[in-house]
């Protein structure tokens, strides 16, 4: 998709779509105002007949305006101005994106990033609606035997603005679009079945991603992770036929010596639960279990097209959990790459399995800060929906930045504790720990079982249970947290990047 931004006014345009914003109220300012006075006030008539809902996010299309060059002119409502907030600039540009994603017409005009929400800017407004439109376009058709080859939906976008253009507002412009096109990327491998996208394909994604983007990829084997003496990343990978991969990559924006952020994502590209089997019922979507990998991925594709000036390494441990006949067995110990003993005692557990491996190696890059990704806990779904995604943490600073990351960029994390005290919910007669911490606080104790492996480095854990894809009838990957964990990573270098 192509956006440009331009300095103007509506009325003269000619394009298939023109976007127009509206407050509740009927009182019309900025683009409307320009185009309903082109209009003889037609646009203000039409509206006071009550055909557009006051809601923030409502629509109504109008065909041949009298007074505007263009086919059509969607009006979007803002909802009452006095209410307008982060809540209701993305219900007005997400429905914006629905409506321009799905008509005949491939080119717009999108008057929108001048009705800024009170404490944000012109920036903010234009990166949130560049993402929110090329996001909109997205389509998975992958797997499908007739491909979607009469596409409609606009591919030339322009963002019309009544004020002067600045720099920022081009580079904010370019960070939306890099950061649509990563969350494409996530959500391409989690919606990709498990028969296609297995450890092995991921590791095949981020070599070629690494090509395309210079970027440097290396997948250590089973007999590297053998080595490197991870027995409780590899006890996951044993019931399954297909070879498990740790895929280590590097992004180098900045000096050599300048410490890296370690994004770390958990790779099950099937998750059955292995001899702790899960029930039947929507077993399907257990393939998304490989999303905060997916979101590594997303986010290290953003920023090497950004191009931000800061050293990133990405770590996905990847294999299925499996039930097959060398898989583990609920009570069997094994010994992690730290040294600490582990025993299984739910091998649908498996996910801080593999991450804590992970996380040990992790700290050969001396890191400024980890944050692991995972789709974790099912408990986390039930604490927080869909809405949030779970963050705990060893470092309250880094919980603010990624706190302020998730709000900035309306993909939200929420904070949960990490206090000692559930420690020795982790308790067993066998082992230093158990895999799981019984029936409470699934969440909590999952994190404190990745805590034992990060006193190292300062360290954060974004359970995505709950946000990385969505179920029923628009079953799909959600391409989350790849915008809280890029913002995360541009709030860290400054702006000095182009
Ligand atoms: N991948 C699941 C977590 C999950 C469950 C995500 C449902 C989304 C929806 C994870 O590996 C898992 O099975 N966790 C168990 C842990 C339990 C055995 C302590 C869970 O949440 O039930
Ligand atoms: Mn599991
Ligand atoms: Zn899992």
């Amino acid at each position: 998709m192509e956006f440009t931004i331009k300095t103007g006014t509506p009325e003269k345009l000619q394009t298939g779509t023109l976007v127009v914003g509206v407050f509740a109220g009927g009182k019309l300012d900025g683009a409307a105002l320009a185009l309903d006075n082109a209009a003889n006030g037609k646009l203000a008539a039409i509206l006071a007949r009550g055909d557009l809902d006051e809601k923030a996010g409502a629509t109504l299309m109008l065909h041949d305006l009298k007074g505007s060059a263009c086919e059509r002119v969607l009006v979007v409502s803002l909802g009452k101005q006095d209410e307008f907030g982060d809540k209701a600039w993305r219900d007005a540009i997400n429905a914006t994106a629905k409506a321009v994603a799905s008509g005949p017409a491939t080119d717009a005009a999108i008057c929108l990033a001048d009705s800024i929400v009170p404490g944000r800017d012109a920036e903010w407004a234009l990166q949130q609606l560049t993402r929110a439109i090329a996001d909109g376009a997205y389509r998975f058709d992958a797997t499908k035997s007739k491909k979607d080859e009469k596409r409609r939906g606009v591919t030339d976008v322009v963002l019309l603005t009544a004020n002067r253009i600045s720099a920022g507002m081009e580079v904010a412009v370019r960070r939306g679009q890099a950061i649509a096109e990563g969350m494409a990327l996530a959500k391409d491998l989690g919606n990709l079945p498990a028969n296609f996208c297995t450890p092995t394909y991921l590791a095949e994604t981020a070599l070629a991603l690494g090509k395309q983007h210079k970027l440097k990829v290396e997948v250590l084997e089973r007999e590297d992770m053998e080595k490197l003496g991870m027995g409780s990343l590899l006890s996951v990978a044993r019931g399954s036929h297909q070879p498990p991969k740790f895929i280590v990559m590097r992004y180098k924006g900045a000096k050599s010596k300048d410490r890296p952020v370690v994004l770390v994502g958990k790779g099950i590209t099937f998750d059955t639960g292995g001899i702790s089997l899960k029930p039947g019922a929507e077993m399907d979507e257990m393939k998304f279990d490989m999303c905060g990998a997916a979101s590594v991925l997303g986010t290290f594709k953003a920023i090497a097209s950004i191009g931000l000036p800061l050293n990133v390494v990405g770590i996905i441990p990847a294999t299925e959990n499996m039930p097959g006949g060398g898989a583990t067995k609920p009570g069997d110990v094994v010994t992690s790459m730290s040294g600490q003993t582990i025993e299984i005692l739910n091998t649908d557990a498996e996910g801080r399995l593999i991450l804590c491996d992970a996380l040990t190696y992790a700290e050969r890059f001396n890191p400024a800060c980890v944050v692991d990704i995972a789709t974790l806990t099912g408990a986390c779904v039930v604490a927080l929906g869909k809405i949030a995604s779970g963050l705990l943490t060893n470092d309250d600073a880094l919980a603010r930045e990624l706190l302020d990351s998730g709000t900035a960029s309306g993909d939200r994390a929420w904070q949960l504790p990490l206090w000692d005290e559930y420690q020795e919910l982790l308790k067993s007669n066998f082992a230093d720990m158990g895999n799981i911490g019984g029936r409470f606080a699934g969440t909590i104790t999952a994190a404190c079982f990745l805590a034992r492996f990060t006193k190292a480095y300062k360290w954060a854990h974004l359970d995505v249970a709950g946000t990385a894809w969505v179920s029923g009838d628009a079953k799909g990957a959600t391409g989350r947290p790849v915008p809280l964990l890029t913002e995360f990573l541009i709030g860290r270098c400054g702006s000095a990047e182009a």
